[in-house]
C-alpha cells in the first residue's frame, strides 16, 4: 500500500504522449516548468502599441498615466494644462467621447507593423485606467462599443494582425487605479476579492475565449500579491484547457515580487537592460519616444529614438538573447505619427538586409567585443554573425574572439560580390577582415557572416 501511493501520484505527470498532455498545477513550481512555445524566441521583433483614453489629451511624460498624474500624484505640469485648457467641472471621463478612433485603419497599422520586419504586436486591451478597447460585458459604459470609438478595437486589429501572418500580444493591466470594487478590495489588504472575481478574471477569461492572443502581457500587478489576482489558478487553466494553451506566451507581471521570478519570459523591471547574458528568456520594451508610452501632442524630434539608436538597442538585447518589443502611440483619431511609421520602416528595411543574423538566432559563447567599432555576436548552427555598429573608416577590422580554420569564410550581408579577404591575427584566434567601401545601410550597421569559425 505505502508503495503505491508516491506511484500514483507521479502517474498524470508521466502522461505525455499522442492525445495526452502533461497538467500544470496551480503553483510556481508547475507553471515555471512549462517550456516557452518556441515561435517566441525565434520572432525575436515585436511592436507595442499604447493606445487608450489616455491619448486623447495626449500630453506630458508618461502620458499613458495622466489620470494617476493628474488625480493622484497632482502633477504639476498636467494641473496647468487642466487648468488652462479644460473647463473646472471637467473629469478624466469626460474624455472618452473625444477617442473618436475616426481614422483608425487596422489593416493600414499591419501593414506598417509587417513592413517593420516584427513578427508579434503587441496591443492595449486596457491600461490602468480600466477602459476596456474591446466589449467588455462587465465594463459597462467603460468600453470602445458603448463610448469613443464605438468599435470593437481588439477585435478589428487582432483581424488585420493574423491577415499578415503577425502574432496577436495582448497587454492588459490587472489593476485599475479607481475602480471601485478595487479600492474596496485595497482597504481590505487585499483579503477580500471582489475586483477579481468580477472584473479581472472574467475580462482575462473573456480575451482568451474571444480574441485567442498568442501572448499575455500581463502589468499592473505590483500592489498585490499572486494570490490575490489568482494568478497560478489564471494560468494553470491558460496552460491546460484554454483554446490557447499550445501557443500561448506570458510574461512575468503576475503579483507583487513575481518579476524576474515567475511566469514565462521575463521583462523584469520597465527597460531591463542586463549587463551579462541572462539565464532565462527575456524581453525588453522600449518605447520610441523616450519619454512616454502613450502619444504625447508636445514631444519633440530630440527625445525620439533614431534608427541607428534602435538598431543598436535591438542588436544588443538579441545578443543576450531577449526578444525586443518596440513601442509606439497612436493618436486619439487612429493615426500612427508619420515619425514612427518612418522608424517602423527603417528598422524594417534594415531587418531586410540583416534579418538573417536576428531571426531564429541564438546567443553565441560571447556577446560583444570592441573592435575600431562595437561588435555583437549572435549565432545559428555553426554559423557566428558579428553585427558592427559603424564602418571602421579605414576599411579594417579586427575580430579578436572567433577561433578560425581552414574553412573560414567572411560574407557581409547582401554584398552582392564574393567572399571579403582576411588574414589571421594568430594561428587560430581573430581575424582582421578587408571590408569594401562602405555599402548604404538604412540604420549604420552591417552584418558579417562568419562561416567555418569556433
Ligand atoms: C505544485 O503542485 C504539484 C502537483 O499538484 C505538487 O506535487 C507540488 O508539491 C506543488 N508545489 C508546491 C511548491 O506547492
Ligand atoms: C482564487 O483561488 C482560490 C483557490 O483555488 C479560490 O478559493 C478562490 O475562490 C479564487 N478566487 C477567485 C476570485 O476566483
Ligand atoms: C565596449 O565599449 C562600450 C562603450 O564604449 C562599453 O560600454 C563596453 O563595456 C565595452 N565592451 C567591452 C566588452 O569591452
Ligand atoms: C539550424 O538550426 C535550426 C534551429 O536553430 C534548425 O531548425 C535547422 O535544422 C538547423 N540547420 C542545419 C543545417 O543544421
Amino acid at each position: 500500500m505505502s508503495r503505491l501511493i508516491p506511484l500514483l501520484s507521479v502517474i498524470p505527470l508521466l502522461m505525455i504522449g499522442p492525445g495526452c498532455t502533461a497538467r500544470y498545477a496551480p503553483n510556481w513550481t508547475s507553471l515555471d516548468a512549462r517550456p516557452l512555445p518556441q515561435w517566441f524566441d525565434e520572432a525575436k521583433v515585436g511592436i507595442f502599441v499604447h493606445w487608450g483614453v489616455f491619448s486623447v489629451p495626449g500630453f506630458g511624460k508618461f502620458s499613458e498615466w495622466f489620470w494617476y498624474w493628474w488625480q493622484s500624484e497632482k502633477r504639476a505640469d498636467v494641473f496647468e494644462f487642466m487648468q488652462r485648457n479644460y473647463p473646472k467641472y471637467f473629469k478624466y471621463t469626460d474624455f472618452a467621447p473625444e477617442f473618436r478612433a475616426e481614422f483608425f485603419d487596422p489593416d493600414a497599422w499591419a501593414e506598417i507593423f509587417k513592413a517593420s520586419g516584427a513578427r508579434y504586436v503587441v496591443f492595449t486591451s486596457k491600461h490602468h485606467e480600466g477602459f476596456t478597447n474591446w466589449p467588455s460585458a462587465v465594463s459597462w459604459n467603460w468600453n470602445s462599443v458603448d463610448v469613443g470609438p464605438h468599435r470593437d478595437l481588439v477585435g478589428e486589429l487582432a483581424a488585420a494582425v493574423r491577415k499578415r501572418s503577425l502574432h496577436l500580444g495582448l497587454y492588459h493591466s490587472l489593476y485599475e487605479w479607481y475602480h471601485p470594487l478595487y479600492l474596496l478590495d485595497q482597504a481590505s489588504g487585499f483579503k477580500t476579492q471582489h475586483f477579481v472575481a468580477s472584473k479581472t478574471l472574467p475580462e482575462l477569461v473573456n480575451l482568451v475565449m474571444a480574441y485567442k492572443p498568442d501572448l499575455i502581457w500581463s502589468d499592473g500587478d505590483w500592489d498585490a500579491p499572486d494570490t490575490y489576482w489568482n494568478s497560478t489558478q489564471f494560468l494553470a487553466w491558460l496552460y491546460n484547457d484554454s483554446p490557447v494553451k499550445d501557443v500561448v506566451v506570458t510574461n512575468d507581471r503576475w503579483g507583487k515580487g513575481c518579476y524576474c521570478k515567475h511566469g514565462g519570459y521575463y521583462n523584469c523591471a520597465d527597460r531591463y537592460t542586463p549587463g551579462k547574458l541572462p539565464d532565462h528568456k527575456w524581453e525588453k520594451c522600449q518605447s520610441i519616444d523616450t519619454r512616454s508610452w502613450g502619444y504625447r501632442r508636445d514631444m519633440r524630434l530630440s527625445e525620439l529614438m533614431d534608427l541607428p539608436s534602435i538598431i543598436k538597442d535591438m542588436a544588443y538585447v538579441v545578443a543576450m538573447g531577449g526578444n525586443y518589443l518596440l513601442n509606439i502611440g497612436p493618436k486619439a483619431d487612429g493615426m500612427i505619427a508619420p515619425v514612427f511609421e518612418e522608424r517602423l520602416r527603417g528598422l524594417g528595411a534594415w531587418l531586410g538586409i540583416n534579418g538573417e543574423a536576428i531571426y531564429a538566432s541564438k546567443p553565441w559563447r560571447i556577446q560583444t567585443e570592441n573592435s575600431t567599432v562595437q561588435v555583437w555576436y549572435t549565432a545559428k548552427n555553426s554559423t557566428v554573425y558579428a553585427i558592427i555598429l559603424g564602418w571602421p573608416s579605414k576599411q579594417v577590422l579586427q575580430l579578436t574572439t572567433p577561433k578560425i580554420s581552414g574553412a573560414t569564410k567572411v560574407t557581409l550581408l547582401d554584398y552582392p560580390s564574393k567572399p571579403l579577404s582576411w588574414a589571421p591575427v594568430t594561428q587560430t584566434a581573430g581575424l582582421v577582415i578587408l571590408l569594401p567601401t562602405m555599402p548604404a545601410s538604412p540604420g549604420n550597421a552591417w552584418t558579417l557572416k562568419l562561416e567555418g569559425v569556433a
